[in-house]
């Protein structure tokens, strides 16, 4: 059995990251600000000395440091770190402000810097894993500020894994696109969901990445984007599948 901090449990991407990983005998320490979302995922996995909550702001160094000790009292050491706090914004450079900048940069990157830095010091090998978007690569018209809080996470990590691997500890990310989740297609009604993630195949890649499967990895940005490509009318459409099958 392996020990883990999930930070931002409350979000609707970590419900079935919660289960596989509580199914496979995981101690857990889920957090998150919303007590509320935290009771709820009490109700749902909660099993003392198991799956436990903990209300926690990892935004704020106090906030982390006080999760990753809790999580180290109540499940009896720590293995591991998935940070799934994050925050998003759409809009053009001109209509977004600086402290729209700010809240992203906290939400994606500076809670991702304090929830490492509170938990390392616990580890004696094992696994961190964060989460970014295609968008880090492909910043498209709109995104600049959410790419660019994404992008210096998966920059910032990709540096950490040098940093700590020596120590036996992997840290590594999933890129996910949008997923697909009931408040996605409530708020996105226009939005074909074919191309959007179930959450059970991101939970699957957390599962490799906390894994001796992953043992090899260090640095890694896994693409868990199921059907979704970017596209423009400049390219030319995907090929019919009556091509295809002609070879
Ligand atoms: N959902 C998607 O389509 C998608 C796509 C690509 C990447 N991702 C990334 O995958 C991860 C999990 O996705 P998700 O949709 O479940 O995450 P999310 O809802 O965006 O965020 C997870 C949790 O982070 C906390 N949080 C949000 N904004 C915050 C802020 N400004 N300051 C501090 N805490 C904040 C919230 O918890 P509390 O309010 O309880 O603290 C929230 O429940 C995130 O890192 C997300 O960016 C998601």
């Amino acid at each position: 059995m392996s020990t883990f901090l999930i930070t931002g449990a409350t979000g609707p991407v970590a419900g079935a990251t919660i289960r596989l990983m509580a199914d496979r005998g995981d101690g857990l320490l889920l957090t998150g600000r919303n007590q509320e979302r935290l009771t709820a995922l009490d109700i749902e996995y909660g099993t003392t000395g198991k799956v436990e909550t903990f209300q926690a702001d990892v935004t704020t160094a106090e906030g982390a440091q006080a999760a990753a000790a809790a999580a180290v009292e109540r499940l009896g050491g720590l293995d591991g770190l998935v940070h799934m706090v994050g925050g998003f914004h759409a809009g053009p450079v001109f209509a977004t402000k600086p402290d729209q900048y700010e809240e992203l940069i906290r939400a994606n990157f500076l809670s991702a810097v304090n929830a490492t830095q509170a938990v390392l010091p616990h580890l004696n090998g094992g696994w961190l894993v964060y989460f970014g978007t295609p968008l880090v690569t492909e910043p498209l018209a709109g995104m600049g500020c959410y790419a660019a809080a994404k992008a210096a996470l998966m920059a910032w990590m990709r540096s950490l894994a040098h940093e700590v691997k020596q120590r036996g500890v992997h840290a590594n990310a999933v890129s996910m696109t949008m997923a697909d989740t009931p408040d996605a297609r409530r708020q996105r009604p226009h939005v074909d969901f074919d191309q959007a993630i179930d959450p059970e195949l991101v939970a699957r890649a957390v599962g490799f990445l906390t894994s001796d499967a992953a043992a090899g990895l260090y640095g890694s940005i896994v693409p868990v984007l199921g059907k979704f490509g970017f596209s423009t009318p400049l390219a030319a459409p995907p090929p019919r599948p009556s091509v295809l099958a002609e070879g």
